[in-house]
């Protein structure tokens, strides 16, 4: 049997304007598939990248789909799942390939490695913003960089979804997070988030000031999605040893390594701790417990009201004026 649905599609790479909400069938959850009804959905940089044709991987078009990360409730299962039932609320994120399977829209299949259950306590909204940005930083953080209590954190484009997560994940483990942002716009937002310390990098000199705070030592951990030719530059930041996460590439222009050493650079993808059953379980369990016991609260910058505010959605993200997660509703 197949069902009408709402989807945000695009027929040609470009601007938020390629994105269209046009009707879909949508198949029954087939063996080791779980159908779900999406109430809210979480905005990440992968996906304005996507839509542009500049992410690590190239839509299928035309009738590309788009999106890693919502938040819904069960309404059937297909054969031989028993992790979840009609009616449990759930969250979306871990080994999504956005083309066939990208979650904006009003109801989706996906296949049950792909959901991920969310506490009753947790709305919809909170929980769409949660899962892809805590599991970035938890992954990058902890189990890449290697974080420990006492440690510091240089966390660039910290006013980010995924900034605002590792900030609340290094205070969670006892690590002292300084913030970089460009402007001093978001530094008292950065601060209330919990930030030991806000750098405006346009404005002062990064290493300098890490040096500064850290009594020279320099910083244990950089966590950067930056990259680019400025790459050596921030690295002057780091302790030594030190240790370099790169989880992005913000500045669209070649890495350039830097030269200081000894100094390990990763380079994280969430996509790849997630990929086994025992990573998911890790990244689950820390998301749950920290929805649970507080310690995570996911910063939401804006929420727009229903499906077809999605253009509008994405032209705030291109702004880079808000801070934490955007998150859009969607209406029934
Ligand atoms: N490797 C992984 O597994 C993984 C997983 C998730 C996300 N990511 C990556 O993480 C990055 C952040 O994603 P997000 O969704 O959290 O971002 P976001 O919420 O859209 O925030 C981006 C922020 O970064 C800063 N920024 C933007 N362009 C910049 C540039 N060219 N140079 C310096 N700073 C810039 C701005 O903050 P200020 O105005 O405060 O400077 C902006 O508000 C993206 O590159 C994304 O692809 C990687």
């Amino acid at each position: 049997m197949t069902t009408q649905a709402r989807a945000v599609l695009f027929h040609e790479t470009g601007g938020p304007a390629v994105l269209t909400i046009e009707e879909v069938r949508l198949d029954d959850p087939g063996p080791g598939e779980v159908r779900i009804r999406v109430d809210a959905l979480g905005l990440n940089r992968a996906e304005a990248l996507f839509r542009a044709g500049t992410y690590y991987y190239q839509p299928t078009l035309p009738g590309s789909r788009l999106g890693y990360e919502a938040a819904g409730v069960v309404e059937s299962v297909g054969e031989g799942v028993t992790e979840f039932a009609p009616g449990d609320p759930v969250l979306t994120g871990p080994q999504i390939e956005m083309s066939a399977q990208g979650v904006y829209g009003d109801r989706i299949v996906l296949p049950v490695e792909s959901v991920v259950p969310r506490p009753g306590s947790v709305e919809a909204v909170t929980g769409a913003a949660t899962w892809l940005a805590y599991a970035t930083a938890y992954g990058g953080l902890l189990e890449t960089g290697g974080l420990r209590p006492g440690d510091h954190v240089l966390i660039t484009a910290a006013s980010s979804g995924v900034g605002t997560a590792a900030v609340q994940t290094a205070l969670r483990i006892g690590a002292v997070p300084i913030a970089v942002t460009r402007t001093g716009a978001k530094r008292q937002r950065l601060l209330e988030v919990g930030a030991a310390h806000v750098i405006a990098a346009h404005e002062e000199d990064v290493p300098d000031e890490v040096q500064r705070l850290t009594g020279d030592r320099g910083a244990e951990l950089i966590f950067d999605p930056i990259g680019g030719p400025e790459l050596p530059a921030l690295a002057r930041a780091a302790a030594s040893p030190g240790t370099i996460v790169l989880y992005g590439w913000l500045a669209g222009k070649p890495t350039v390594m830097p030269h200081n050493w000894p100094l390990t650079v990763h380079m994280y993808a969430n996509g790849h701790l997630s990929a086994t059953a025992a990573g998911r379980r890790r990244i689950n369990r820390f998301v749950e417990s920290g929805l649970r016991d507080g310690g995570i609260r996911p910063v939401i910058g804006e929420v727009f009201d229903g499906l077809d505010r999605i253009v509008d959605a994405h032209r705030l993200m291109e702004s880079n004026t808000h801070i934490g997660k955007i998150v859009v509703t969607v209406d029934h």
